[in-house]
């Protein structure tokens, strides 16, 4: 029997994302004589049943594409914005499942989508997940497909700071993408060789990386660049931010859950643009010039890297081989050279943050970067 499955692609889009559908199209239709739709615009395609096919033709030409040709959307199944209003829609969802008579449903995201692909496997549905974002913090997986592309861009992007930093004797402020996890801040950063690295695992004290920008300064280098993830904060901050978000994870009472939702809202929106106060800070406490680049979108743009089609090709074909297998209710996780299945209950909800004692955080420190932390 001919077997049917579906692909989506679900959460902020990411290098190599046509590279995968491509690897799991192929290797399905080539392999297994599988059918393969591609639902569009993520989960809320799934809801509103636009599909298109994917045969040979649309699966052809779009390995070195950015983006995604299905569309994303960072709609959840169980709170999705319906005629004013956020809706459960996950029987819609399984209603619209069985009406493709789907065998699998192949998911492509975050960690955003490891939580919604492990409830539509609670509703009975065959799902299997890949793991993409250009953070790399899903857990149990080596990395994410997305991460090696956006690594390259934001190393560029220091590299030509640094010339322009050096000619003006500037600080640079250079904001990178990462409001969890700050892998894309710490690897370009080292790469890039930032004299000051600021993660959200790793609160900073201000008045520390401004003495180390000074004795830079001092020591004959009036210029210095500073990779700050979106998400890093100030000593206090942090604590106080840590403090609500385990609050509201304990929290069992629905009221105390919504007012600590917002209270910690509210706190991450103030500290939202926090790169350009972080600038003015240093500026006065150094007496240097100082400018702020944020990257923004360019890192998740155009694309994809070596690494990140390799990646993207070997866990989308391995996928399909697990879907053969009926191996269903897992991600398919890069382990070395190895496409591993991993439970999605062990997946989902669980963060891959950088461990402040990361081997990439003591060779930083070995050649003189400061993370604000001492
Ligand atoms: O894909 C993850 C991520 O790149 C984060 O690092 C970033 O903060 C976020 O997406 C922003 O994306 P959007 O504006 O699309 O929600």
């Amino acid at each position: 029997m001919t077997k049917h499955i579906g692909i989506l692609t679900s959460g902020g889009d990411s290098p190599g994302l046509n590279a995968a559908i491509r690897g799991v199209g192929k290797a399905a239709l080539g392999a297994y004589d599988m059918e393969v739709i591609g639902i569009r615009d993520g989960f809320r395609g799934l809801v509103e049943n636009r599909t298109m096919q994917l045969d040979r033709g649309e699966l052809s030409g779009i390995l070195t594409r950015g983006g995604t040709i299905l569309g994303t959307s960072r709609e959840k199944p169980h709170r999705m914005h319906f005629n004013g209003k956020r809706q459960d829609m996950t029987d819609v969802i399984v209603e619209n499942y069985q009406a493709h008579h789907l065998d699998a449903l192949v998911c492509i995201g975050g960690g955003g989508t490891q939580k919604n692909a492990l409830q539509l496997v609670e509703k009975g549905l065959n799902v299997i997940t890949l793991p993409k974002t250009i953070d790399n913090d899903v857990a149990h997986t080596d990395t994410t497909f997305g991460f090696d592309t956006a690594l390259g861009i934001a190393t560029d992007a220091i590299d030509r700071l640094h010339s322009t930093a050096h000619s003006h004797h500037r600080i640079i402020v250079v904001e990178i993408m990462g409001h969890r996890a700050g892998w894309l801040a710490l690897g370009s950063g080292v790469a890039g060789g930032a004299d000051v690295i600021l993660l959200p695992e790793i609160p900073y004290d201000i008045e520390s990386v401004a003495e180390a920008i000074r004795g830079r300064a001092a020591g004959g280098k009036p210029f210095s660049i500073v990779a700050v993830a979106e998400g890093a904060l100030p000593r206090g901050v942090a604590e106080e931010v840590q403090d609500l978000r385990e609050r509201k994870q304990k929290a069992t009472d629905k009221k105390l859950r919504k007012q600590l939702k917002s209270e910690l809202s509210e706190m991450e929106s103030r500290y939202s643009n926090h790169t350009v106060t972080l600038s003015r800070e240093l500026e006065e406490l150094t007496g240097l010039e100082s400018r702020v680049t944020i990257l923004g979108y360019l890192q998740r743009g155009g694309t994809p890297s070596a690494a990140d089609r390799l990646l993207a090709t070997r866990l989308g074909t391995a996928c399909v081989d697990l879907i053969a297998e009926e191996r269903f209710g897992v991600m398919v996780a890069s382990r070395g050279d190895q496409a591993v299945p991993v439970p999605l209950v062990d997946v989902a909800g669980y963060k891959k943050l950088v461990p402040p004692d990361h081997p990439w955080v003591i060779s930083a420190k070995r050649v003189g970067t400061t993370f604000g932390d001492e």
